[in-house]
């Protein structure tokens, strides 16, 4: 049964089939009732670093699919505080449970759990690496708000340094070949050079752009991020960059009339919140589509659908 472990993991189709199903939940109103596709399994919800989207929604889908599930939030409620490795930790939860979803602060930790674990594997956030989950959100509201994926133009704006939200959104948008992808970030939160390259040969037109005044009249989506201080390095780093941009208002109404802001989430100080009760903001849609969402990919990944 599949993992969901990188973006990629996953192919054009099978995210389509996640958002059909997605759709159908929603539709019909399971995530607000019992579609019981999880009965008699289990799912553990391994998460070492904080969350509350990301948790409480997969805890919730995993109920709404009539799942038992075990959770672990933090090291500190765990064994290991006491040295035990996430090796053994894997093997525990893999013994005991059908699905393992893992959220740790170190990039490929859940491409390593995939790895230990004969059970699928969800990646609900791996340090700066990967959200792939999330990116199945974003993109189920952007198909779901603009009626599709193909020919948009969109501007990734934001750390796009740290964020994997942001990264993961990017090479998401490498299956559906939308018409441009401006990146907009401070100088110290820049893409590498590496994954611009990555981008480009999965054939992803992207531009890297100083202002988004500049492009905002062009734009369909508008994707932003806060600022991942958690990820700097360097502490002294974070608060020369810190508040160094800001989607207000104004902004979005130099755009089209039709233009929608997504946000994965938690906000800090870059997103205006005088858009909220716009019909630009997406970002509480993504909030709603989560469960959906969450519910599709489970049932996916168990194979039961
Ligand atoms: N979007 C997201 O991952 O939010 P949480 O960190 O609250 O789970």
């Amino acid at each position: 049964m599949p993992d969901v472990v990188d973006v990629l993991d996953l192919d054009k189709k099978d995210m389509i089939k996640i958002f059909e199903l997605a759709e159908d939940i929603e539709y019909k109103k399971l995530h607000k009732s019992k579609w019981c596709a999880l009965e008699n399994k289990t799912v553990s919800l391994l998460f070492v670093e904080p969350s509350t989207r990301t948790r409480l929604s997969f805890e919730e889908s995993a109920k709404r699919l009539c799942a038992h599930t075990l959770t672990i939030v933090g090291e500190e409620a765990s064994s290991f505080v006491k040295g035990e490795s996430l090796y053994d930790t894997i093997k525990v939860l893999d013994k005991i449970s059908d699905i393992i979803v893992i959220r740790h602060n170190l990039d490929g930790s859940a491409k390593y759990a995939s790895e230990v674990a004969a059970n699928p594997v969800i990646n609900a956030g791996d340090g700066k690496n990967q959200h792939p989950t999330q990116s199945l959100i974003d993109l189920y509201v952007v198909r779901k708000r603009k009626g599709g994926l193909e020919d948009l133009r969109y501007a990734v704006v934001g750390d796009l340094r740290y964020a994997r939200t942001a990264r993961s959104f990017l090479l998401a948008l490498t299956k559906f070949k939308p018409r441009s992808v401006y990146l907009v970030a401070p100088e110290v939160l820049k893409p590498s050079i590496k994954f611009l390259e990555e981008l480009k040969s999965m054939g992803l037109n992207v531009f890297e752009v100083d202002r988004l005044e500049d492009v905002i009249p062009n734009v369909d989506v508008i994707y932003v991020t806060r600022i991942q201080k958690e990820r700097f390095p360097d502490p002294s780093e974070y608060e020369k960059v810190k508040g160094s941009y800001k989607i207000t208002l104004d902004l979005i109404k130099r755009g089209k009339g039709d233009l929608i802001v997504l946000h994965p989430l938690p906000r800090v100080d870059e997103l205006d919140v005088r858009i909220d009760s716009t019909p630009h903001a997406a970002y509480f849609d993504q909030v709603a589509a989560s469960v959906p969402v969450r519910m599709a990919t489970l049932a996916w990944s168990a194979g039961v659908v």
